[in-house]
């Protein structure tokens, strides 16, 4: 039986599924911008989405927002401006909330970034890739390397301190020197953090179609440790499997989603995860997905009138052994681990639920079990899914 004391934080995802043009290895829900993109109604239908699932967390404090994609930098700052007050006006922000948009060096200029930041947004993430023109074309990006160079510039000016830098890979025919090359171009442009993102082939996309020809995984590892190595020089520490920040710089959204927090989920195929106290349960929702059907539903500017929230696809409360193993999924990618404490907390069960599978990790060196501490060997955040799929709730008994 699972027993809740208390709440974790709580965050908000926006999603935004449209882009310019759609990259041949994604695939996030983002589909390409046929005319224009639908703005006006596109908020219209979040802030009724916000209000449909406004009961949910009646009452919490929102810590940190996040406007991913597609390409939410394709809207225009009239619009966010608006989205933005209409979630001023629906929820009660944190006082140091961080408020972070997902920009396309392609698709932005210096004006919209400052009015951006005029708005409250204080966190930008901009989706560089690479700095090195052959590999943007191979990647289908529609910016080059001195676009990109020129949204970071833009971007400092602009006020934002808090600035995040994609950078893919592993990408075709990538040498251990372009690499580095390219980690080093965006250490020298100062950014505070920096995601650093294996290429991976998805299904469902135009490169698991045409495969492209990648870098062998020994070249692969040369790369993934010169470039850890230079991040570490140059004061970056890695936190996450991916992720990598100066000082106090780590991304507090997402870090809510590996010490498994609440968030709510709004937009087009956005995920939400609510604990509910009352009820002792913790419950999943997903909105529907295609942008089309999104905007197709009927907008309620009531939220005591909408009841049941249309635009949401289904719920589905977590049984304890799902729990356990969500909570293992995110927090195994946190490089300094968690505190037993934390598992107890987020999931409502003692950490003796999980004794055998943590037993079995520690035993294939996968884990580190200290007295109230929990973490990830190099070896377990090398074999993550090996690691994770301990804590499957069909796993061995
Ligand atoms: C959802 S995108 C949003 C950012 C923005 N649309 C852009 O691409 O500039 C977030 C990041 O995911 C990463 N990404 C997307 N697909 C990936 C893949 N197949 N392998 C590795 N990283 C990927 C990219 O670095 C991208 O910047
Ligand atoms: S990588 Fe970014 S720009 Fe490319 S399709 Fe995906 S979300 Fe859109």
């Amino acid at each position: 039986m699972q027993h809740f004391n208390e709440l974790p934080p709580l965050g908000l995802y926006l999603h935004f599924p449209w882009c310019e043009k759609k990259c041949p290895y994604c695939d996030f829900n983002s589909h390409a911008v046929k005319d224009s993109v639908p703005e006006a109604e596109y908020v219209a239908r979040l802030l009724n989405d916000l209000e449909s699932q406004l009961p949910l967390v009646w009452g919490r404090s929102i810590h940190s927002i996040f406007m991913g994609g597609g390409t939410p930098s394709l809207f225009s700052a009239e619009a966010l401006n608006s989205l933005v007050s209409g979630l001023r006006a629906r929820l009660n922000f944190k006082p140091d909330i961080e408020i972070t948009l997902e920009a396309n060096p392609s698709s932005v200029e210096q004006e919209k970034f400052k009015d951006f930041r005029g708005l409250g947004i204080n966190r930008l993430s901009i989706g560089v890739q690479s700095f090195n023109n052959k590999h943007l074309q191979q990647l289908g990006r529609i910016h080059n390397a001195k676009q990109a160079i020129k949204a970071i510039e833009t971007a400092h000016k602009a006020g934002f301190e808090k600035l995040n830098l994609d950078l893919m890979y592993g990408l075709p025919g990538q040498t251990l020197g372009e690499a580095k090359g390219d980690l080093q171009m965006a250490l020298a442009m100062n950014p505070s953090h920096l995601s650093h993102y294996q290429l991976t082939i998805e299904p469902n996309t135009y490169f698991h179609h045409h495969p492209p020809l990648l870098p062998t995984e020994d070249r692969i590892v040369d790369i993934e440790e010169s470039c850890r190595e230079l991040l570490e020089q140059n004061n970056f520490e890695r936190y996450e499997i991916s992720a990598f920040a100066k000082s106090g710089q780590q991304c507090q959204h997402n870090t809510n989603y590996w010490e498994f927090g609440d968030y709510l989920g709004i937009g087009a195929g956005a995920h939400g995860k609510i604990t509910n106290v009352p009820e002792q349960h913790i419950q999943r929702s997903w909105q529907v997905k295609h942008p089309r059907d999104y905007l197709g539903l009927d907008v309620k500017t009531d939220a005591t009138t909408s009841g049941q929230a249309e635009n949401t696809a289904g719920t589905h409360i977590l049984a304890e052994k799902e729990t356990a193993f969500e909570f293992f999924l995110n927090s195994l990618r946190l490089v300094e681990g968690f505190d037993t404490g934390l598992f107890q907390a987020r999931c409502g069960l003692p950490i003796s639920f999980v004794e055998h599978s943590l037993q079995l990790a520690e035993s294939k060196g996968l884990i580190d079990w200290g007295l109230n501490r929990i973490q990830p060997t190099e070896l377990g955040l090398q074999y993550l899914n090996d690691l994770t799929g301990l804590f499957l709730p069909d796993a061995a008994e």
